[in-house]
């Protein structure tokens, strides 16, 4: 077992592969770049800017932990309602990003993912990201998967239609549709459910991430803002994790 702060109280969980004492797969709703922002006098997007800098460290942060899934909330669905400028702020430092990370994920053997209506994204991005996905697709040291232009309900909506679609066909039969059945409809299929969800700024909300991945994920909420959130922010999150007493609904 792998304590990050001595001394740490003792996990009240046996130390299983069901309860991995370091998450396996954390999950992050990035929230306050735009308070972040307004608290110094600046424009929205340098709080996203700052917030692509805590990305860079929390990524890393991850790898050294040993977390094997990464999962960031970068662009909601809801996020394309905002005002023009800053969704092609938010695109722009997407694309800068993934240009510089590209060499890093792959000296670092981390595989990229993407989730999400990803052919809503601008064509330039939407190649990057492809390129970067193909690249890095036999990575084994990690996984970060980057949520863009996603949604939970669109996407249980569109795992039931694909279902429902293959059952009027004649292709599968309705009885056999259970949770397995329908998480493999999922775009996070094959990956685990997260363990750890973590939301920076304090707010208390899900905001339509992963509804169905968390059912039994420890929740975080961490009150600084995400541009604000370094590496110790992550280990005292997981230190709660730690600490939390996973039972899955049994005593
Ligand atoms: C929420 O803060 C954050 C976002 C909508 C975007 C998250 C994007 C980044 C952290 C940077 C780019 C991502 C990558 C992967 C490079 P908010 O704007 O809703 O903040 P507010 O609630 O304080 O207004």
């Amino acid at each position: 077992m792998r304590l990050l702060y001595p001394p740490l109280p003792a996990p009240r969980f046996h130390p299983v592969p069901e309860y991995p004492t370091i998450p396996r797969h954390i999950a992050v709703i990035m929230d306050g770049n735009g308070r972040w922002a307004k608290e110094r006098g600046l424009p929205r997007r340098e709080g996203h800017r700052a917030g692509a800098e805590a990305v860079r460290e929390v990524l890393d942060a991850c790898k050294e932990l040993g977390v094997d899934y990464l999962t960031l909330y970068a662009f909601s669905s809801e996020n394309w309602n905002r005002p023009e400028a800053e969704v092609t702020a938010l695109m722009a430092l997407l694309d800068r990003f993934l240009k510089e990370k590209a060499k890093d994920l792959d000296a670092k053997n981390i595989r990229l993912q993407a989730i999400g209506q990803i052919d809503r994204l601008p064509a330039k991005t939407r190649d990057l990201l492809d390129s970067i996905i193909a690249r890095t697709a036999d990575h084994t040291a990690m996984t970060l998967v980057l949520a863009l232009s996603y949604g939970a309900r669109e996407e249980i909506v569109s795992a039931a239609r694909s279902l429902a679609t293959d059952a009027a066909a004649g292709r599968i039969d309705p009885a056999s549709v259970d949770e397995a059945a329908f998480a493999s409809r999922l775009q996070t299929a094959g990956i685990p459910d997260p363990d750890l969800l973590i939301r920076t700024s304090g707010e208390m909300r899900i905001s339509n991430f992963l509804l169905w991945q968390i059912s039994y994920a420890e929740i975080v909420i961490v009150r600084k803002n995400w541009p604000d959130f370094r590496h110790g922010d992550l280990l005292e999150a997981v230190n709660e994790y730690q600490r939390r007493h996973r039972r899955f609904g049994a005593l």
